[in-house]
């Protein structure tokens, strides 16, 4: 596509297997935005060893009636083939790709910004949207433009939950029912943390308990936890003096299930 003078290009990257979540992007795109592009990808690059890319949900045809429902102008589902068509260049962005996440997908967020920036330069966007459910993901997108000059306005949106609070995800559809009916303890036990922090005397020690505790309550109840922590927002890395801006995040596996999620203090 290309720029036209005057006309704002909202850009949405997806993975299919649209839910609430995806669909509050789009009206956010659509609102601020002269003309909306969704794209949906299942971008194999950022998918490790063993991870779930074969069993990822696709359903296209009714990704495209939900777009459509939307207000979406264009839904760009490229073949793996047009989007890698050789062996090519890949993008690392250091430092905020290291840790959480990136510890434990190890090529995760190279495939991500590697993806994520072509498409940019396909769509000729203006604006792109994001969900806060993948923050980490968010920071590193936001670090990339940043590093890269890309003139693209990134745009994080808040996470849309389930009524219990889960964080919609296109993976809660792995979910048994045992486990859906465990889920939503991810984010109780994030607003139970923030909650002391708020109301408490948060000393360094005292947010390494009230961390500690909570990923202890998780392992009870069956989780296997692989970070609950509390990190900066600029560039990740774990804090535990909270007067700049923070978020808690939590990424733990239930059954075969991986889940995460965060909430900003
Ligand atoms: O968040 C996702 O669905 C994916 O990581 C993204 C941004 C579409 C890149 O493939």
């Amino acid at each position: 596509m290309e720029h036209s003078a005057g006309l704002t290009t909202g850009l949405v990257p997806t993975m299919g297997a649209f839910h609430e979540g995806h669909l509050q992007l789009m009206r956010a795109a659509r609102i601020e935005n002269d003309r909306v592009v969704v794209s949906l990808f299942v971008n194999p690059t950022q998918f490790g060893v063993g991870e779930d890319f074969e069993r990822y949900p696709r359903n296209l045809d009714r990704d495209i009636a939900l777009a459509e429902s939307v207000g979406v102008d264009v839904l760009f589902a490229p073949d793996t083939q047009q989007i890698y068509p050789r062996p090519g260049c890949t993008i690392h962005v250091p430092v905020v790709t290291e840790r959480w996440e990136g510890q434990i997908r190890p090529h995760h967020f190279s495939g991500v910004a590697t993806v994520v920036c072509k498409l940019f330069h396909i769509v000729c966007c203006d604006v792109a949207y994001f969900g806060q459910k993948d923050l980490q993901q968010c920071i590193v997108i936001r670090r990339m433009i940043d590093d890269l000059n890309i003139p693209v306005r990134f745009s994080m949106q808040p996470t849309v939950r389930e009524p219990d609070g889960l964080a919609m995800s296109s993976r809660n559809a792995y979910l048994t029912p045992e486990d859906r009916a465990r889920a939503p303890m991810l984010q109780q036990l994030l607003q139970s943390v923030r909650k002391a922090i708020k109301e408490g005397n948060c000393t360094p020690d005292q947010l390494d308990k009230w961390l500690h505790s909570a990923s202890t309550k998780l392992e009870i109840a069956g989780f296997s936890v692989d970070y609950f922590e509390c990190i900066d927002l600029e560039d990740a890395h774990a804090v535990r003096d909270i007067s700049r801006p923070c978020a808690l995040i939590v990424a733990a596996r239930i059954g075969r299930t991986r889940l995460i999620d965060n909430l900003l203090i």
